[in-house]
């Protein structure tokens, strides 16, 4: 793991887009993106820059299963708002969690995977340390599936909600394996709520307890930390 320690999350995001600039610059064809608050600042400086995603692929981590793309809630909606309306790329693919069919969506993303190998994946990481929507205990060879939100996830995301009760509680995540899959990895941890993730992602042990773990066993990660998340390694 490549560790950079940066003093505010705005040099993080900083440093991350160098990583895009010097990615795109050698031919990367495929992001993993992911939501949440954390990757915001890193998309506002894609769209103020002037690097072309056109020719490029996005495939996005996970979706809440019941909401709609036009749903304001929904990562769909997150996407189109943060970065896609902005930044054109070639095709975009998020997990249909409006599907009629909620056990074959999986199924279906797992082939647009494996069709489009992700070159540079992105993530957040969750006060739990989950990644994309893989909660603990999620094994770790898993692909594509359905998870049941945590409580804990459940309330940490209902910030982004008018009604704290409408939070789905359920999405569909790509899996552990299909994380790991990435040729390179780059995951965003920023502030104090996400202190205890960052130290047993980096220092415990590689655990289904702590899915981030399993990042130690990746040949090519690299996270971004600001002070307040490392303050406990
Ligand atoms: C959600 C998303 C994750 C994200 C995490 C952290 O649960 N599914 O992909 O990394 O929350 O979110 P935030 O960046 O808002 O702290």
């Amino acid at each position: 793991m490549r560790i950079i320690k940066v003093s505010n999350p705005d040099v993080g995001a900083q440093r991350a887009f160098e990583i895009y600039e010097d990615a795109l610059a050698k031919g990367t064809q495929v992001l993993g993106l992911a939501t949440g608050a954390t990757p915001i600042k890193l998309y506002e400086k894609f769209v103020d820059s002037s690097l072309d995603f056109s020719d490029l692929t996005a495939i996005n981590l996970d979706e809440y299963v019941g909401l709609t793309p036009q749903d304001p809630q929904s990562y769909h909606y997150f996407m189109q708002q943060h970065l896609f309306q902005y930044k054109p790329f070639k095709q975009t693919f998020i997990p249909d969690g409006a599907s009629d069919d909620i056990e074959q969506a999986p199924k279906a993303y797992d082939d647009i995977i494996a069709q489009h190998p992700i070159d540079l994946q992105l993530l957040g990481l969750g006060q739990n340390g989950h990644i994309g929507f893989n909660e603990p205990g999620t094994p770790f060879n898993s692909t594509t599936h359905v998870v049941n939100l945590t409580e804990s996830t459940i309330a940490a995301n209902a910030r982004f909600f008018d009604n704290p009760a409408s939070v789905p509680t359920q999405a569909i995540s790509m899996g552990i394996a299909s994380v790991m899959s990435a040729k390179k990895i780059l995951l965003l941890a920023f502030g104090e709520a996400k202190a205890a993730a960052v130290a047993a992602m980096v220092n415990g042990p590689v655990t289904e307890a702590l899915p981030a773990s399993i990042l130690q066993e990746h040949a090519d990660v690299t996270i971004i930390i600001d002070d307040a998340a490392a303050s406990k390694l």
